[in-house]
């Protein structure tokens, strides 16, 4: 894993998978060291992936004392469990659906839960977070959050974007990212992850981006995109073109055997 920091407080914990056909996605993780330390979502749920690891590079696991699970999809609760138990003080940040959606698959004990919502915040020590719901989402979950010491906005699925290699979905500050490639990718993004986004009344919608053009964060970072300072009025921007990006349309069978032939070592039948 990649690990890059992010000011005083902030860590990114970088990983990352391939999309045939999209790209290469950043799957990010993020340590924040408040006086009470909070991890932001745990990586990807695969086997080898050596999230504790890196983890434990930046702080001591037993030390975490918030675990803010943005939503529960699989490239966020990776290591949730091994790190409830390597941190026996730590709670789990997620809200009513969080904790239902999970109990279908592995239940959160509830006296490891905090429920909060979007509009909420919370006091760790030295800071106040304050949850909001980011304008593109995937899960009726998701909960991101600002930080008004650090200027972060950790805004979970929302911004992300495919990148045409490897080392630039690694990279450590999108600025290395040609703008095309990022803004067309921001676009792809937003309409896999979001496709709701083709049928939402414009100034509702439009209405939900105001929350970030509010705070005027420092830095945004997003679990799928490398580390974005200073963008905010172009990402802003990208968010009020997807409506009318055009909608993404996955491979089907004949396009995946084409492709699964293509894989073929030549001289084998
Ligand atoms: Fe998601
Ligand atoms: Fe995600």
């Amino acid at each position: 894993m990649e690990i890059h920091r992010i000011g005083r407080d902030a860590s990114v914990l970088n990983n990352q998978l391939e999309v045939p056909g999209v790209g290469y996605l950043a799957v990010n993780a993020f340590v924040l060291k408040a006086a009470e330390p909070v991890v932001v979502d745990t990586g990807l749920s695969l086997p080898g992936r050596g999230f504790m690891d890196a983890l434990g590079s930046v702080l001591d696991p037993a030390d975490v004392r918030w675990i803010w699970l943005t939503h529960p999809d699989r490239d966020h609760t990776g290591a949730l469990f091994d790190l409830l138990e390597a941190a026996p003080e730590a709670r789990v940040i997620t809200t009513f659906i969080g904790a239902g959606i999970m109990s279908t698959d592995r239940p959160l004990p509830m006296d490891r839960v905090y429920l909060l919502n979007p509009g909420q915040s919370l006091d760790v020590g030295d800071r106040t977070l304050r949850a909001f719901r980011p304008p593109l989402f995937d899960s009726p979950a998701t909960v991101g959050f600002y930080d008004d010491n650090s200027g972060i906005c950790f805004s979970s699925d929302c911004f992300g974007a495919p990148m045409p290699t490897s080392e630039l979905a690694g990279c450590a500050e999108v600025r290395d990212v040609p703008r095309d490639d990022l803004r067309a990718g921001q676009l792809l993004w937003a309409v896999i992850d979001s496709p709701w986004v083709h049928n939402v009344d414009p100034a509702k919608y439009l209405g939900t981006v105001e929350p970030i053009r509010a705070m005027d964060p420092a830095v945004i970072l997003s679990t799928h995109l490398p580390p974005a300072a200073g963008q905010t009025a172009e990402f802003l921007d990208m968010l009020a073109a997807a409506p009318g990006a055009d909608p993404f349309v996955g491979p089907d069978q004949r396009a995946l055997e084409e492709m699964l032939a293509g894989f073929e070592p030549a001289g084998t039948a």
